[in-house]
């Protein structure tokens, strides 16, 4: 198989892998199947979907380094968008059942429990991600686009804060995602270094257009 295959067909498995949690939550809305407590099903789901794929988009450049084989980078972008996708739902899950529609008792959510603060913090911080993963914005930003771009990383560590936060016993699955991330921002760091100490670096490429850091 030539690489325009490979890539092809791993974002074939890419759509289907991102879509599966949306499409079983979307069943079990029509078919009743999702439990005594189908709003919480619904949150957790899309929260821990955003999560992870947020971590998978994060794992591109690593295995992108460590196996040389660079169109891996295209599934970058998808991955940023469908964990913005998955977070936006989650957003609005909590916002409809939770706070019913409640603009006030919304704010006063995020302001009483520091989870729900960082939740939306990470929510915040992968906005302008999504918006400004187009081939156009990488053109009008240029370098600025990669350091924007860095903010996979802090919304990364928002997202497991969140998660430490939300949780009341069991941390086990928190520190799982907290190792990971440690161990992708160690990668990532002395290369970061790197490109402060040689600016030219920064310019980024039209395939990077991915809502994180290349
Ligand atoms: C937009 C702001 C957000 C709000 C209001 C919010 C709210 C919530 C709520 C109410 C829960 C369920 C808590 C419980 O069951 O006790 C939850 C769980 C969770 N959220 Fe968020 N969240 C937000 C953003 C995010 C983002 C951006 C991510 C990921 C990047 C995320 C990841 C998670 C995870 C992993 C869980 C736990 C899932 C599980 O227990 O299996 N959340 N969130």
């Amino acid at each position: 198989m030539n690489q325009k295959r490979v890539v092809f067909a791993l974002k074939i498995l890419l759509w289907l892998g991102s879509l599966a949690p949306a499409a079983y939550l979307v069943s079990g809305i029509f078919t009743g199947s999702l439990g005594v407590n189908p709003v919480e099903k619904l949150t957790r789901w899309t929260g821990m979907t955003a999560l992870i794929l947020l971590f998978v988009s994060l794992a591109v450049t690593p295995v992108r380094r460590l196996s040389g084989w660079n169109p891996i980078i295209r599934l970058r972008r998808p991955l940023g968008l469908f964990a913005f996708f998955y977070a936006s739902a989650h957003f609005t899950i909590w916002f409809a059942f939770d706070m019913v529609f409640d603009l006030t008792y919304m704010g006063a959510d995020i302001l009483e429990r520091r989870f729900i603060t960082v939740g939306m913090a990470a929510l915040v911080v992968m906005l302008p991600l999504a918006l400004t993963s187009t081939r156009w914005s990488i053109r009008r930003l240029g370098k600025k686009w990669t350091v924007l771009h860095r903010g996979a990383y802090l919304a990364g560590v928002l997202g497991v804060v969140h998660y430490f936060w939300l949780v009341k016993a069991d941390t086990r699955l928190p520190w799982l995602f907290a190792v990971i991330l440690t161990g992708l921002l160690v990668f990532r760091l002395p290369q970061l270094q790197r490109r402060k100490r040689d600016p030219r670096r920064e310019t980024p490429r039209e395939q990077d257009a991915t809502p994180q850091a290349g």
